[in-house]
């Protein structure tokens, strides 16, 4: 298939199977060696882009970045940010300035990075920077670098907007063409997908790629509550979700890096039945509705309903999410996510409670859990256990023996049988310490 965008300024046309990663690409095809290579999984960010499209420019891992899924856009690479005379960009000048590149190999990816940031007025560095893994510097000279940076205005040879030419493609079209090709892989931000073509070398044709159908990237409010399309991305749903459910956009924060979350869509997070992605528990713990579609045809379920079994979910062949129900507000969420490292992991377990208390009882309870079972699980004995009951310690207390009957965790890499199971239980005891006003995040540590 033709592609064609922008690099570094100028227009590139070209054919190439559309599994191939701009990282093969810019480093094989362009001798564009500044992009570096570390995990080719997306995990250390030295691959790491600048992408501008209709949103705005942001920072992707090119390592599991498609060709095709830059159609239209306008690409940046470490070689192409310096300012037209010449001169380093502001992030470069303040990483030499502060000494924030010793070894070097992570350097461009962390300019880049910060570039993307700089271009939005990105002051968060630490959450812009969690994607991208030093060995040398430790870190604090590369922050002080951000921070000066940041003191400098944007460059304005680096806006690419009037270079974006994206040929959006209509929803009616897409159901029609997986329809009638049920055997095409759906390709949404590539950020599962792309790990089977580098790491697992998988042949992945035919694939229909859903980056170019707006329909799904919208967020509307309606009689029904928030109707998320698939395609959004978790970083404009953490945006989205900051003043609805700020609990959902504090878990996001947590979701892998700033690179990956620009890229990977809600759609794809629900699709791919990991028993451990993120948003799953907080879904359903928000009593979310799955609208899916096959041809004109649509139905629709509570999302519990749709994880049947280990990787195996309630969807028909040529059938896709075209967008999950969540009501308007739920101030009782909670989300908590256990990992081994607070930024860019995945979970051991991720616990999400949404329990309403009238007259200091039980009213509703609906609690859900990855990491806890072949599939994200709500925890339906507790639930039934706390029904009623008055909202004290003494009632989580006695409920929580009920965890042992609604999960039988596995042990993994991640954590054990007995780990998970213990946390699980420590989870409902921090909701309600936390609903008492007791401060439980970590972030909250102030000095
Ligand atoms: C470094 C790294 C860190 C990660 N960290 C996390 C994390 O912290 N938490 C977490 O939950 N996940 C994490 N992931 C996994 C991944 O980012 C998520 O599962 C993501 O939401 C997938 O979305 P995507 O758009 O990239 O999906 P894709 O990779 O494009 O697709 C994934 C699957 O879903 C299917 N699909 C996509 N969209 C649709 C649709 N609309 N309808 C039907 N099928 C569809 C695809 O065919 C494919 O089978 C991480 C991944 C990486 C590489
Ligand atoms: S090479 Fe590590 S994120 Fe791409
Ligand atoms: S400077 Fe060596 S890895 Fe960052």
């Amino acid at each position: 298939m033709e592609i064609a965008f922008h690099l570094n300024g100028a227009e590139v046309r070209l054919d190439a199977p559309p599994t191939t990663t701009l990282l093969d690409w810019l480093r094989e095809e362009r001798g564009l060696k500044g992009t570096k290579e570390g995990c080719n999984e997306g995990d250390c960010g030295a691959c790491t882009v600048m992408v501008t499209d209709a949103d705005g420019p942001r920072a992707l891992n090119a390592c599991i970045l498609f060709l095709p899924q830059l159609q239209g856009k306008a690409v940046r690479t470490v070689e192409g940010i310096a300012a037209p005379g010449g001169a380093p960009h502001p992030v470069q000048q303040a990483l030499v300035d502060h000494h924030g590149s010793q070894c070097g190999f992570c350097t461009p990816g962390f300019v880049m990075s910060m570039a993307a940031a700089h271009a939005r007025g990105r002051r968060d560095h630490d959450d812009v920077l969690a994607g991208n893994l030093c060995r040398c510097t430790g870190y604090a000279p590369i922050i002080r670098a951000a921070e000066a940076a940041a003191e400098e205005p944007a460059a304005p040879w680096l806006d690419d907007a009037a270079q974006v030419r994206l040929h959006p493609r209509g929803l009616d079209d897409l159901a029609a063409a997986y329809a009638a090709h049920p055997d095409a892989l759906l390709v949404a931000g590539a950020t599962d997908v792309g790990l089977w073509a580098t790491k697992e070398l998988r042949d992945l044709e035919p694939v229909i790629f859903l980056g170019p159908v707006e329909e799904l990237r919208r967020i509307e409010a309606g009689p029904d509550g928030l109707r998320i399309g698939a395609g959004v991305t978790m970083a404009a749903l953490r945006e989205a979700m900051a003043g609805p459910h700020p609990a959902l956009a504090e878990l996001l924060r947590r979701f892998a890096s700033t690179q990956i979350r620009n890229a990977a869509t809600i759609g794809g997070n629900i699709a791919n039945g990991s028993p451990i992605g993120d948003t799953p528990p907080a879904l359903i713990a928000l009593g979310a509705v799955l609208h899916l579609r096959q041809g004109a045809e649509r139905r629709q379920m509570p999302l519990e309903a749709f994880f049947l079994d280990y990787r195996r979910q309630d969807r028909r062949p040529g059938e896709f999410v075209e967008a999950v129900t969540i009501p308007e507000t739920a101030p009782d969420l909670r989300c908590y996510k256990i990992s081994k490292r607070f930024d860019q992991d995945i979970s051991a377990v991720c616990g999400a409670f949404n329990v309403t208390v009238e007259d200091g009882h039980v009213q509703g309870a609906r609690i859900a859990f990855g990491g806890m079972a072949a599939i994200p699980k709500r925890a339906a004995a507790v639930e039934a256990a706390l029904m009623g009951r008055p909202w004290t310690a003494a009632t989580i207390e006695a409920v929580l023996p009920a965890f042992a009957e609604d999960f039988t965790p596995l042990s993994d890499m991640r954590a054990s049988a007995a780990y998970r199971l213990e946390v699980a239980g420590n989870l409902l005891r921090r909701y309600w310490h936390e609903r008492a006003g007791t401060p439980v995040s970590v972030l909250e540590v102030a000095p």
